[in-house]
């Protein structure tokens, strides 16, 4: 089974609700201003956007309202009750810049170099998500001297060091707990 099949699946969708719970708790945005983070990754106004692995969308909606109606967002998960769930919160914050998207960031089937920055924000590390399959689909996905933003909680030394020897990013450095690098 391949990980979108795996993101139909009863079992994994009911396994993954609490999960769902905490990310959306009240504790972690009283710990964790997802906007001061966003931040911390330069998301600008008008940018496209590729936000692997929304989970239930804690940042989604704060990054749609940042990069505004010239942005373009594109949310991806293969878990189909967290789509389901992120798409009835961009539907009735009546958000017109989001696709949210039921796939595997492996391989997003997004066009080349269509994409000014990544999010990955929560994602790293996830056995679902190995870096010598990802990074290179990011960049191919990424403009040239477009962005990649890490959010690591809690934060795994390998993975900078990991995204660095990749040769495919340089790191230009880290803002509210977000690593920044640009495409090479
Ligand atoms: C810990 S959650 C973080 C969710 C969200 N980014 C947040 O911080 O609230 C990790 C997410 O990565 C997603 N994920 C796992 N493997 C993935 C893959 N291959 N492609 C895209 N997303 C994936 C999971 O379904 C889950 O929603």
């Amino acid at each position: 089974m391949n990980t979108e099949e795996l993101g139909n699946s009863k079992f994994l969708n009911l396994l993954f609700k609490p999960a769902g719970v905490m990310m959306q708790s009240r504790l972690r945005r009283w710990l964790m201003n997802p906007v001061k983070t966003l931040r911390g990754a330069g998301i600008q106004p008008g940018q496209t956007v590729l936000e692997v692995g929304c989970g239930t969308g804690y940042f989604t909606i704060p990054a749609a309202e940042i990069i505004g109606d010239q942005g373009c967002l594109v949310a991806m998960d293969p878990l189909l009750d967290y789509t389901k769930r992120v798409s009835k919160k961009v539907q009735s914050a009546g958000l017109k810049n989001v696709r949210v998207v039921k796939r595997d960031a492996l391989d997003t089937g997004l066009d080349t170099a269509s994409m000014e920055m990544v999010l990955l924000f929560g994602v790293l590390p996830f056995p679902s998500l190995p870096l010598n399959r990802l990074l290179p689909e990011m960049h191919r996905i990424l403009k040239p001297e477009g962005s990649l933003a890490v959010w690591m909680f809690p934060v795994s030394g390998w993975v900078p060091k990991s995204i660095l020897q990749s040769g495919l990013f340089t790191f230009v450095g880290k803002r509210n707990g977000v690593y920044n690098y640009r495409r090479c």
